[in-house]
């Protein structure tokens, strides 16, 4: 058969509830046309984040009833670990209530000033944490990573050769550990290829470093592996995956993506000195190593939710989600990145919208038209979010991107129809929208809490 269904049935429903056009331009109004300023009841399919929004299976909340909330040695931890080190083949696991709470424990371990930390692209806590540290964080993705519209394959790969000069030019002393994000989620979520993971670690073994993933969505870019590497087609997602983690002597992990649960993360990894430094830190930050910050029933969830994610019948439907999504709004004319990645499909609001120059916005103004045409909230990735320059000046971001973010298991092919048939049309009248301009604005982070308004006609 050549549709592919959503390989689960609906059990607990959770109703949307329908605005109309006037009502969301009050609303918009009433948000200062900021989707991150609308109350999720006002929206009808919400792209903002795939991060910890999915639906978790009947197992999942069966799991969650059986939760072991005792302060230490709960045997919800024990089953996390299990599942963990089959999966990774890592020594020491330590759960955290976050991905970035794995960042902020390893980094204040191994970064500091003078230190330097390659990755093929740094996600913005991954870097935050890094820069806090004092250290640099250098990314080294390929340069088809950075063109929109190149077709590769691996788009997320590390450019070997500038990994190779940049530990020639620092030195190895200086460098704690190289990462590598898979899949590239600053990249588009753009996959790497294990041929490239390999040779990363050769390149890390002729220097005598550390190699570590962060493996927040590690099904996805497994199960791309699958479809586009030819000499693994034939291997299950899980061997694939477990390949690349044997190729890492650590990682770091939000279980909020590929651990199709609403909350939670991991460090793993199997150099001891550096397990039980960062377990001390864990217990004074987070709390007891068992249980890290978490609840015993996210542990349990998490665990499941990591048996879950490999599954290829889930994979195929998810990865044919995306996929669906971007060819449709391709062949109707809508700039996108291609290829579509794992978990989002970016639109190129700077070419869609050539006449609103990157200082009016242009990401922001189709963001807001997406809420204004259907409800759907998606989130403007481009001049608004980091076009301020900390002397206070503005420029043009790299791109001008709307990126709609599909969460796991959540939406059905009707509801991912309505979102084509609204972006289509949003498109078909493109001419008639006009920039943006902040009228508040705080001095970081602008995106999240600014005030925008239409600029005058
Ligand atoms: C690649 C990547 N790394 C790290 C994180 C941080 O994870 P968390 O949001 O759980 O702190 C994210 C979250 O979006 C991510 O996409």
């Amino acid at each position: 058969m050549k549709t592919i269904i959503e390989p689960f049935r609906i059990k607990v429903v959770e109703p949307l509830r329908m605005t109309t056009r006037e009502e969301r331009e009050r609303i918009l109004r009433d948000a200062d046309f900021n989707p991150f300023r609308i109350r999720s009841r006002d929206v009808i399919i919400d792209l903002l984040t795939d991060s910890g929004t999915g639906a978790m299976s009947s197992a999942q909340w069966a799991g969650i009833m059986q939760g072991d909330e005792s302060y230490a040695g709960a045997s919800s931890f024990y089953r996390f670990e299990e599942v963990m080190k089959d999966l990774t083949g890592f020594e020491h696991v330590l759960p955290t209530h976050q991905g970035r709470a794995s960042e902020r424990i390893l980094f204040e371990l191994v970064g500091g000033e003078g230190k330097v930390v390659p990755n093929n692209n740094h996600f913005d806590t991954t870097r935050a944490n890094i820069e806090h540290s004092g250290a640099e964080a250098v990314d080294l993705v390929i340069d088809e990573g950075k063109q929109p519209t190149v077709h590769h394959p691996f788009k997320g790969n590390m450019d070997i050769d500038k990994l190779t000069s940049l530990i020639e030019r620092v030195g190895a002393d200086k460098i704690p550990l190289v990462m590598v994000t898979i899949t590239d989620n600053s990249d588009g979520g753009q996959p790497v290829s294990l041929e490239n993971l390999r040779a990363v670690r050769e390149v890390c073994d002729e220097h005598g470093l550390p190699m570590f993933l962060d493996a927040c969505r590690f099904a996805e870019n497994a199960y791309f592996i699958k479809l586009r590497e030819s000499d693994h087609a034939e291997k299950s997602v899980a061997a694939i995956a477990a390949e690349m983690f044997s190729l890492a002597d650590g990682a770091t992990f939000s279980a909020k993506k590929d651990g199709l649960a609403n909350i939670g993360g991991w460090l793993a990894m199997n150099n001891e000195d550096w397990a039980v430094e960062c377990r001390n830190r864990l217990i004074l930050t987070e709390g007891f190593s068992t249980y890290g910050g978490l609840s015993g029933r996210d542990l349990a969830a998490i665990a499941i939710g990591l048996e879950e994610v490999v599954e290829e019948d889930y994979l195929r439907y998810r990865i044919a989600s995306t996929e669906y999504v971007a060819r449709h709004i391709s062949e109707a004319g809508v700039p996108i990145m291609k290829p579509a990645g794992g978990h989002a499909v970016y639109i190129d609001a700077r070419q869609m919208l050539p006449h609103i120059p990157p200082l009016q916005y242009p990401g922001q103004a189709l963001a807001v038209e997406l809420y204004k045409e259907g409800g759907i909230r998606g989130c403007e990735i481009g001049t608004a979010m980091f076009g301020l320059r900390p002397d206070g000046k503005e420029e043009p971001a790299h791109m001008d991107l709307v990126r709609l973010a599909i969460p796991r298991r959540m939406y059905t092919q009707a509801h991912m129809d309505f979102v084509v048939e609204v972006i289509t049309e949003v498109h078909h009248n493109r001419e008639k929208l006009r920039g943006m301009k902040f009228i508040r604005q705080p001095p970081a982070l602008r995106h999240f809490t600014g005030r925008f308004d239409y600029v005058d006609p």
